[in-house]
Formats: structure tokens, C-alpha cells, sequence
């Protein structure tokens, strides 16, 4: 696909065209990762955050209750996942550097593969650290990375964040993940204010150029408490987008793993469906605890805010069987790009 294709495709708005897209991306999945479904189970184990992004809600300077999880917890929510056949968990956070969390997190890694002896897979998104932390973490045991681009237009990125926020190191951090061995994965929030269709076009770029394993993106969804909420966006637009840069991004990377994100979910009772109709195949149950959940609202209107690991997993089943898909229980579901990636 063009530059140009993809530029009309995210201008089409009609039902008839979106059909025909998400028809064509169900396609390809169908055709290349097929109509299984991976879970990972996402555990929150903190949102103690040193950073100021200004579209999140647990940045540094709003106010609310910071919460870590004990070893113990993140352990049990582990333990409920390798019981429950998730091939994989995802440990996310907000953003620390010190010593004493990098150590606890090295400890809580090697715990996790020591509870399922090497069975769950783990993928970390504990956001922009120094190589030798990557590498410390792969060589114990983690083998995936979700870091987000948020965008790829270094000027808007800049407008979304504070002075001392780096696009490069980023960038950087990207590579230094790569470099390491892990399975990258990276993403955007799609219809930010001040975002033009030329950005959501150069970020899919972005991603096959980075030669991407995985993506999570999701619609932008102003945070009450986060400055950027005073700049009102288009909602239902912001949905729609999302769907179609999911499905073009299917159409133009075929083996690579995409999720159909939970901000999808809170725009949209049947947002994540709907996503794996246009190309997704992959869903993060929540597994954090249900007490702490309302403290991790990165954005309004978070889904499974009231639900117990146990709901959602009951409730997501029947969601995909209702799609005629599978659930890939007890698998890892590695990125088939990452896997042809490694042989070269
Ligand atoms: N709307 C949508 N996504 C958001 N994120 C943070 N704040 C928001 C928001 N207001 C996303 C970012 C981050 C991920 C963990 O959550 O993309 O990388
Ligand atoms: Fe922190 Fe991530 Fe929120 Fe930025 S988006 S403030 S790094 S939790
Ligand atoms: Fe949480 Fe449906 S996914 S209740």
C-alpha cells in the first residue's frame, strides 16, 4: 500500500468503505496468524510515575493514591494466570529509575519464571530505561518490550510533553531493545489534538521501518485530570481511526502481533470485538487486583474498573467465541515477524 492509499483509506468514513477495509485486513489475518486469539494477562503493579506526559492520569503531578503492589501480590496475580493457561503476562507501570525498583522488578522477574518454571512468558512495559536495565531484565528472563512512540512526529511530541521528555532517547530505547533480542513492540494514541492524518500515515511507516514485532495503539481519550483534556477531540472520530489504522496496519505488516486495546473498549461496549473484525489478534485481560484499579486511569471511562480478574477472563471467552475465533491457551503466541526476523 501507498503512502497515498493509506492517506484515503483514514479519510473514508462511509459504512461501506469501512466494511470493505476491515474485510480486507480480516483477510490477511485470517490468511497469516489465523483466527487464534493470544491473551496476556496485564498486571498494573504500580502507578508511581516520574514523568508528566501530558495526556495521562497518573502522571507525576496529578493527585491521586500511588499504589506498588508486594512482590507477593504481583506472585499472586501470576500464579492466577499460569492457572488459568494465559501463555503470558505483561508487567506495567508507570516510570521509575532507581535502584531499588529496578532490583525489585530484576526479583520479581525471576520469581515469575521460577513459579512456572519458564512457562509464562513475560513481557515487560515498565517505559524508557538504561540499556544495561534492558539487559539485566532480558538476560533474566523477560523477552518481550511494549514501549509506545505515542507518535511518530517528533513535533508533536514534543507539544504532548514536557520539555525534558525525549523523542530520541526513545527512539533509542527502541533500538537498544532490539539490539538486546527482545520482541519490540511499540504503538500510538490515535486523534490527538493537533494530529493530521499525515502523522497517523507516517507513523504506520514508522513502524515497518523500526521493523516492529508487535503493536498496542488505541484511541486518544482525554484524561479529566491531565492538561490536555482542555482540548476537546471528536470521539466517535477518534474510534473509527483507531479501527482503520488497526486494519492498515495489518494490511501493510501481515505477521506481526496487534492488540485490540482496552481504550478501544472504552469507547465502545464491543470496541476490542471490533477490533479483532479489523485485523487485531491479540487482547490483555486485566489481571491487576480489583482494589487498585481505580487508581490506574490513564485515561476516562477505563473498562473493568469494578471486575475481578476472574469476570473478565469469563466475560472475554465468550466475547471471542461469539466471533468464531479461538483462544490460544497456554501458548506464548510469539510475533511470526519476530520469529522470521531471528532465522535471517
Ligand atoms: N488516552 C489514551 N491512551 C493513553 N495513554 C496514556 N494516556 C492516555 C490517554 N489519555 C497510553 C499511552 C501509554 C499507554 C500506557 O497508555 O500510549 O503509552
Ligand atoms: Fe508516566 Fe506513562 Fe503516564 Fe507518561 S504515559 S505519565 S510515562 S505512566
Ligand atoms: Fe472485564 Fe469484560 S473484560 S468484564
Amino acid at each position: 500500500m501507498t503512502d497515498q492509499e493509506i492517506f484515503e483509506w483514514l479519510q473514508k468514513n462511509n459504512s461501506r468503505d469501512l466494511e470493505r477495509l476491515f474485510r480486507k485486513a480480516y483477510a490477511v489475518k485470517e490468511e497469516i496468524v489465523k483466527k487464534t486469539v493470544y491473551f496476556r494477562g496485564i498486571i498494573e503493579l504500580s502507578n508511581i510515575c516520574e514523568k508528566n506526559c501530558f495526556y495521562c492520569g497518573i502522571r507525576k503531578d496529578v493527585s491521586v493514591n500511588r499504589y506498588c503492589l508486594t512482590r507477593k501480590e504481583i506472585l499472586q496475580c501470576a500464579e492466577f494466570a499460569f492457572a488459568n493457561d494465559y501463555g503470558s503476562l505483561v508487567l506495567q507501570a508507570g516510570e521509575r529509575k532507581d535502584d531499588a525498583y529496578i532490583r525489585f522488578i530484576n526479583e520479581t522477574i525471576t520469581q515469575i519464571k521460577a513459579l512456572s518454571e519458564g512457562r509464562l512468558g513475560i513481557t515487560l512495559s515498565l517505559g524508557e530505561q538504561s540499556y544495561d536495565v534492558y539487559k539485566k531484565w532480558f538476560d533474566l528472563g523477560a523477552h518481550r518490550y511494549l514501549l509506545r512512540i505515542e507518535t511518530s512526529s517528533e513535533t508533536l511530541y514534543q507539544r504532548l510533553h514536557p520539555a525534558d521528555h525525549s523523542f530520541h532517547n526513545r527512539i533509542q530505547c527502541l533500538r537498544d531493545l532490539k539490539t538486546i533480542g527482545y520482541q519490540v513492540g511499540t504503538g500510538v494514541m490515535i486523534g490527538l489534538p493537533h494530529q493530521k492524518i499525515e502523522d497517523l500515515v507516517r507513523d504506520i511507516r514508522f513502524f515497518s521501518e523500526y521493523d516492529i514485532d508487535m503493536i498496542g495503539m488505541g484511541p486518544y481519550i482525554p484524561q479529566e485530570r491531565a492538561p490536555l483534556s482542555t482540548q476537546p477531540v471528536d470521539l466517535d472520530l477518534n474510534f473509527i481511526l483507531a479501527l482503520k489504522m488497526i486494519a492498515l496496519t495489518r494490511i501493510v505488516m501481515p505477521d506481526i502481533n496487534i492488540a485490540a486495546t482496552t481504550a478501544l473498549q472504552a469507547l465502545d461496549p464491543n470496541g476490542r470485538e471490533k477490533a479483532l473484525k479489523a485485523g487485531a489478534n491479540i487482547l490483555m485481560p486485566n489481571i491487576t487486583p480489583q482494589q487498585y484499579r481505580a487508581d490506574y486511569q490513564l485515561y476516562n471511562d477505563k473498562p473493568c474498573i469494578e471486575e475481578e480478574p476472574l469476570l473478565c477472563l469469563g466475560c472475554l471467552e465468550s466475547r471471542i467465541k461469539s466471533l468464531g475465533e479461538t483462544i490460544g491457551y497456554d501458548q506464548w503466541g510469539d510475533s511470526i515477524h519476530f520469529e522470521k526476523r531471528s532465522k535471517k
